[in-house]
């Protein structure tokens, strides 16, 4: 069966300015709404991700944190920082996992991906879904994030094809849309090695009334 993406009242504009960076109370309404779209996207880019135990996990874009547990729950002694440009998701990321907060396995900051707050091999995995699309620039992004990793550390990118975004509308406005070559190659280029990429099929999804066959490509690379 389809699932509904409600894009109710916004405009095809401003649900993409929101998509980008969700603000205020309409932006925790697309925050919501992200987490039903983009459910397979999300735990597949886990599942591709496979973090060990006893790893520190940096999150970038994870929206309001909804699936912070699915990653936390893969294995024991994992700790997850998630990061994102949006004082809105922050916000909601924490309220959402106050519970894992206080535990101290997880924290949320806020952050932009081209100017990752933390020290040079701080993290064992990195990974980042539906950000990509909207980095300012993709050579310094995919740096920051390579010095952020520890040596033999994993980054991982999840996205949509640019085949499959050219069919949704609303990806005209602010959206930059890659081919899994072009990632690959980005990868390449800021020294990972290794780097492969899993298509993995979902659910069809009803997008403003349009059935659309949905599938999300995960590349990755090894420090
Ligand atoms: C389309 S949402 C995706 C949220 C979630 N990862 C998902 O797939 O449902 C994009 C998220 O990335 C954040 N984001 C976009 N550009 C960013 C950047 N340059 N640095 C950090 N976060 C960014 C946005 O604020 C938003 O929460």
């Amino acid at each position: 069966m389809s699932k509904k993406f409600n894009t109710s009242k916004l405009s095809k504009q401003e649900l993409a300015s929101h998509l980008k960076k969700p603000t205020g109370e309409d932006g925790k309404e697309v925050g919501r709404q992200m987490n039903k779209g983009n459910k397979h996207i999300c735990l597949n880019s886990y599942n591709v991700l496979n973090p060990k135990s006893n790893s520190l996990i940096l999150e970038i874009g994870m929206g309001n944190g909804y699936f912070t547990k699915n990653i936390l729950s893969m294995n024991p002694n994992l700790e997850c920082t998630g990061l994102d440009f949006s004082q809105t998701m922050v916000d909601e990321a924490m309220l959402l996992n106050k519970k894992l907060i206080n535990t101290k396995k997880v924290s949320f900051i806020k952050g932009s991906i081209e100017k990752l707050p933390f020290d040079n091999n701080s993290f064992d995995y990195i990974t980042t879904t539906n950000t990509i699309y909207f980095w300012p620039n993709l050579i310094d992004s995919a740096k920051e994030m390579y010095r952020v990793l520890k040596p033999t550390g994993k980054a991982l990118i999840g996205y949509r094809s640019k085949e499959l975004m050219d069919k949704i509308e609303l990806t005209q406005y602010n959206f930059n849309k890659y081919t899994k070559e072009e990632i690959e190659k980005l990868l390449d280029k800021t020294g990972f090695k290794q780097i492969a990429t899993e298509v993995i099929s979902e659910p069809d999804i009803d997008f403003d009334g349009i059935p659309m066959s949905m599938s999300g490509l995960f590349t990755y690379g090894l420090k």
